[in-house]
């Protein structure tokens, strides 16, 4: 099997200014919002992390500074809690800091798009491949995380790749739409690519969840690429292209998605993450039976 380029940085595009969470975010980026107690950037971080991922890159923009405090070390709590004695806790915040150096910012000074954003961060990444993670969307696996998957159909494949997931036909205009080829490890060669296709024009039922990893040519790409859907720089358009000249493999996730962008998917992640903890699922599973019931 030919060696294929290690996969060693990530993207995490954290610009959005989160208008579908209004008054909270008028404060609080919407990445910093919790699932059950942690923010949803931490689930993804984390399963990058699982993924084998060393170099974490956050593509920020104004009023996102407490991402970058997010993942510093609290000197002064450390220190308290250290004085009082507090394992627990210190267990758990060491848990979910990255190391010293393996994270960088930049800023997307402008709300162009998602293309625009993954440009922003290709001085960073340089000419290797690297992963492309969408906060919006954290993902429940039982066996291994989505990124990890990927990372493993790489090895076999190498190229460039897009994880998807079916969705009913009338949901289609609300994603990234692939066409499907011939079958390839956990997935199939991708034959074309639309963003947001208009009503009973998508080639598939197979969307884009958020999960990427990309040759670096995609950023010169990305460099000219015109607006598209919603008159932003679509990265979609821009991964189109680059099928011109390199091959791109779908891998179909078998885990469950919330896409936290969306108030309903975001309440949903925050059961479905609390019954997974011994020390809380007895009185969430309690409580929740109970208002199901009201529903009749
Ligand atoms: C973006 C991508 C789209 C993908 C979706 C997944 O769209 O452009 O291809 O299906 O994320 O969440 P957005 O949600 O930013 O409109």
């Amino acid at each position: 099997m030919a060696e294929h380029k290690k996969v060693r940085k990530a993207v995490f595009p954290v610009a959005g200014l989160g208008t579908r969470f209004l008054p909270a975010t008028k404060a609080v980026p919407k990445e910093m919002l919790t699932v059950v107690d942690k923010p949803i950037i931490q689930y993804v971080v984390d399963e990058a992390l699982e993924a084998g991922i060393e170099h974490f890159v956050f593509v920020t923009g104004r009023n996102k500074h407490i991402i970058e405090d997010y993942f510093d070390i609290h000197f002064e709590l450390e220190q308290t809690l250290r004085e009082r004695s507090k394992k627990a806790e210190m267990t758990l915040l060491a848990g979910q800091l990255p190391k010293a150096g393996t994270v960088s910012f930049t800023r997307q000074q402008e709300p162009l798009g998602l293309g625009h954003a993954v440009w922003c961060a290709r001085e960073i990444i340089g000419n290797e491949p690297f992963a492309l993670l969408l906060p919006d969307m954290i993902m429940k696996s039982d066996t291994k995380g989505c990124m990890k998957g990927m990372i493993d159909l790489y090895a076999q494949s190498g190229g460039n790749i897009v994880a998807v997931e079916e969705c009913a036909p009338d949901q289609a205009h609300k994603y990234g739409i692939v066409g499907v080829g011939d079958a390839i490890g956990d997935g199939f060669h991708i034959t074309d690519m639309v963003e947001k296709p208009a009503k009973g024009t998508a080639p598939s039922n197979f969307f884009i969840n958020g999960r990427y990893i990309l040759q670096p040519e995609v950023f010169k790409i990305l460099e000219t690429q015109e607006r598209g859907a919603g008159n932003e720089i679509q990265l979609t358009d821009g991964m189109l292209k680059l099928l011109k000249d390199q091959a791109f493999a779908g891998y179909h996730f078998q885990g469950t998605t919330y896409d936290c962008g969306a108030k309903d998917g975001f309440i949903l992640a925050n059961v479905a993450f609390a019954l997974e903890r011994a020390d809380i699922r007895p009185t969430v599973e309690e409580g929740f039976k109970a208002l199901v019931k009201t529903l009749g």
